[in-house]
């Protein structure tokens, strides 16, 4: 692989106080649980998100691409072949299913697959020109953290996407996402996720948001590093 490990830096751990109470070990139980049933279970209906942000992987000049939360790996026959994938993850049980599906689909292209807290990773700083989180901001248990941590990862000039459900301002949308957010432990992700949990002030005026199309609950957003 391209991209140099180094030790885990403190300094990248700290700094940001937890929005919620998904912790790194209630993540992994409930992704344990997820990655037998997660392609049947929320392949389908993240399907299109999903293609899309391949698709601006893909249309991108930068080949180093680090994919966050690589889950599965549902994304990774979708990259261009041009394309380097690193990808990490902090569940052993999805990055198995990963590991089978680069085998059986004789995915060259992926560099590597590390277990690995994509809040902390222990990556070079400017290792690759793009890093791409599919539904992960609303899972990790710091986004700030999370996007700083990407932001240091990504060379000058290169690009953060993102792909997620952002909460609705309004609506019944707003009441149903409230409802739901007591169970973001068992679930595994912040159903009432809003934009501002993972970008500052300065971000939210630079950000590009290309929302889903009609009746799509998630929104995919570039950051140009
Ligand atoms: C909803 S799944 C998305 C998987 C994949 N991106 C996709 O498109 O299907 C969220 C993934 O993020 C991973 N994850 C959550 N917090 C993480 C962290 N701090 N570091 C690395 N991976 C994390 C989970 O283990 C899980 O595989």
């Amino acid at each position: 692989m391209n991209q140099t490990l180094r030790k885990q830096d403190p300094a990248v751990a700290g700094g940001f106080v937890p929005i919620a109470a998904l912790d790194h070990a209630s993540i992994v139980e409930a992704y344990r649980r997820w990655a037998g049933i997660y392609d049947t279970a929320f392949g389908g209906i993240s399907s299109k998100a999903r293609l899309r942000a391949v698709s601006m992987v893909n249309r991108l000049p930068g080949k180093d691409v680090l994919e966050v939360g690589v889950g599965t790996g549902l994304a990774l026959p979708r990259y261009d072949s041009d394309k380097r994938i690193t990808g990490i993850d902090l569940s052993k049980e999805m990055l198995r299913k990963a590991r089978e599906r680069t085998r059986k689909d004789a995915l060259t292209n992926v560099q590597a697959l590390h277990e690995m807290d994509a809040e902390a990773t222990s990556f070079d700083d400017a290792s690759f020109d793009i890093a791409v989180a599919m539904f992960v901001a609303s899972v990790v248990p710091n986004p700030k953290r999370l996007l700083a941590e990407m932001r240091r990862l990504v060379r000058p000039g290169g690009d953060i996407l993102l792909v997620n459900h952002f909460a609705a301002a309004k609506g019944p949308r707003w009441w149903i996402e409230r409802a739901l957010a007591p169970a973001s432990r068992a679930l595994g992700w912040h159903p009432d996720f809003a934009m501002d949990a993972i970008f500052g002030a300065d971000d939210l005026a630079r950000i590009e948001i290309e929302p889903e199309p009609r009746f799509g609950i998630f929104t995919l957003v570039r950051l140009r590093v």
